[in-house]
């Protein structure tokens, strides 16, 4: 071939790349630009004031409204003496894998006075997602939505809502949280928890000098679309209205079957839009809206309720309102802490639409298959020190009893320079190194490995990845969170996953696809994927105390043959490390 040849080779791939990627209605798209700056502000909850990292001195972050098809642009500068980097928690980021976010996988932080432009495009996605800090616990504060609405003119597979709010519940602590998880690093012991949950920022009148509640004002006879995010640091959340009913319609940036629940259970890093439709006409009362902890392990956890208000406002507007006195206030009833019944049959209404607009391509086979424990362990007190884990011990966590090392250069560039030599291995286990009763009672050794260990899956493989939780150190729900991907959620169950009778009762027809997924405390979540996207990819769990003791593993995704299959070039600003 000579090179005109080639090129217009190359050209012609590349449109039919486009043509295979882009849905089946293409509208212009445009590039929406964005600067995060990164900067101390003064925030007080509680009546105590704390000076915390924000960007553009807003708490919580600020919005990102795109639509599907558009191309995003963040410059982040970083202004405080943290380091910073920023996750696009959802966005696929086909190609793009340099603007994913998380530090020492995908880059290096953004030290202090520097900055990097996150550079991605929104691709066959929309719904509610959400973007955080992903470096330590920087995200305690460092979180914002991002909208994504269908492309113009393609309407939602529900009838249009009157207005559309977040929801977004957060963690407020009274000190800063990056004191707590180094002391709980160096002491071995489960860190401190926080002094509140917050919706949208605020705390809520359940509080003890609190004065900041959200208030939700609505008119009678309409439906609102709520997008909710649980930004929460480490805990899973339920939520409930009084007197209302809300209908689930998307998790993830997925749409769903819709149903209907009073009480919706959200972990971190998931999201949820539930229509809620108003009472016909103005009823003579407030509702309080309310969030609490889902919490299974054995560990101190932050007990306390966050909450808003649902308000009621006259229908008209015109005419000065007469303010409504003696108002009744119902309040929600929320489950047990650790209802784990209410936690399996909420996770099992959860359905695709699976229709011909939106198909559930779930891979009906499957080309390498994984076996996955997941949970906390120990690790030895180093000599000198006194350790305040379990027997003086120091809490970890792992995968397949890796507890994942985060290297001091980036797994990503490490896979796309082919220099993966003291960076990471490929002998990350595909089963538990050594079976035992993983919900029974545990084995006497708890001590994990330290290992930064991946797995390579050949460009397009379909996969499988049966995540078991074990009860070493208690029994425990984790929020498994993977990058760069949604998976078909194909099963679950209590106990251990038994490998030959387990697969005959999986939901290869409309099971749910999401980002990140709920392992059951004490049981099991196998999840499908195929692995269309180049680049290194980080699962691991939610609660950012347990990925801070390593439960979390990277998948390595080689390039495929298009060019519209490799992996692009890092942008000439990458942070160094
Ligand atoms: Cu929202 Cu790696 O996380």
């Amino acid at each position: 071939m000579d090179a005109a040849s080639t090129i217009s080779m190359a050209t012609l791939l590349l449109a039919l790349c486009t043509l295979l990627a882009s849905p089946e209605i293409s509208w212009a798209s445009i590039t929406r630009h964005y600067k995060f700056d990164i900067e101390m502000r003064n925030v007080t909850r509680l009546s105590h004031t704390r000076s915390m990292a924000t960007v553009n001195g807003k708490f919580p972050g600020p919005k990102i409204v795109a639509r599907d098809g558009d191309r995003i642009i963040v410059r982040v500068v970083n202004h405080v003496k943290n380091n910073i980097t920023i996750h696009w928690h959802g966005i696929r980021q086909l190609q793009t894998g340099w603007a994913d976010g998380p530090a020492y996988l995908t880059q290096c932080p953004i030290r202090t006075g520097q900055s990097y432009v996150y550079n991605f495009t929104i691709v066959g996605q929309r719904g509610t997602l959400f973007w955080h800090a992903h470096f330590s616990w920087m995200r305690a504060t460092l979180y914002g939505p991002i909208i994504i609405l269908p492309r113009r003119g393609v309407p939602y597979p529900f009838a249009k809502p009157y207005k559309e709010i977040p929801i977004i519940f957060g963690e407020w602590f009274n000190v800063d949280p990056e004191a707590i998880i180094a002391q709980a690093l160096r002491t071995g012991a489960g860190p401190n928890v926080s002094d509140a949950y917050t919706i949208n920022g605020l705390p809520g009148p359940l509080y003890n000098r609190s004065k900041d509640t959200f208030k939700l004002k609505v008119k009678p006879g309409k439906t609102y679309l709520l997008r909710m995010i649980n930004a929460a640091l480490n805990d899973e959340l339920f939520f409930s209205i009084a007197n209302h009913t809300l209908t689930v319609v998307e998790v993830d940036a997925i749409y769903t079957k819709p149903f209907d629940t009073d009480i919706v259970l959200i972990t971190p890093g998931q999201t949820t839009n539930v229509l809620l439709q108003t009472k016909p006409t103005l009823p003579n009362a407030t509702f309080l809206m309310a969030a609490r902890p889902y919490a299974t392990g054995l560990g101190t956890f932050d007990n306390t309720t966050t909450a808003g208000l649902l308000e009621y406002l006259p229908p008209t507007v015109c005419l000065p309102s007469t303010p409504a006195k003696n108002l009744t206030l119902f309040k929600p009833t929320l489950p047990s802490l650790n209802d784990t019944a209410f936690a399996a049959n909420f996770s099992s209404k959860r359905r695709s639409l699976a229709n011909a607009q939106f198909p559930a391509n779930v891979p009906q086979t499957v080309d390498r298959r994984f076996y996955f424990t997941v949970g906390l362990g120990t690790s030895p007190c180093p000599k000198n020190q006194t350790c305040q884990g379990p027997n003086g011990t120091m809490f970890a966590a792992s995968v397949n009893n890796i507890s994942f090392a985060l290297p001091s250069t980036t797994l990503l560039e490490a896979h796309f320079l082919g220099q993966s030599k003291g960076v990471y291995t490929t002998d990350f286990p595909s089963n538990p190194p050594f079976p035992f009763n993983y919900t029974g009672t545990p084995p006497n050794n708890t001590f994990m490995t330290n290992g930064t260990k991946v797995v390579v899956l050949p460009f397009n493989a379909s996969v499988e990845v049966a995540m078991q939780d074990t009860s070493i150190q208690g029994a425990e729900s984790h929020p498994l969170h993977l990058h760069g991907y949604n998976f078909f959620v194909v099963g679950q169950g209590s106990g251990n996953y038994d490998a030959t009778k387990d697969p005959a009762n999986f939901n290869l027809v409309d099971p749910i696809e999401m980002n990140t997924v709920g392992v059951p405390a004490g049981g099991w979540v196998a999840i499908r994927f195929r692995a269309d996207n180049p680049g290194v990819w980080f699962m691991h769990c939610h609660l950012d105390v347990h990925t801070s003791w390593g439960l979390g593993m990277a998948w390595v995704v080689t390039d495929g043959l298009l060019p519209c299959q490799k992996l692009l070039p890092p942008p000439s600003d990458l942070p160094k490390c």
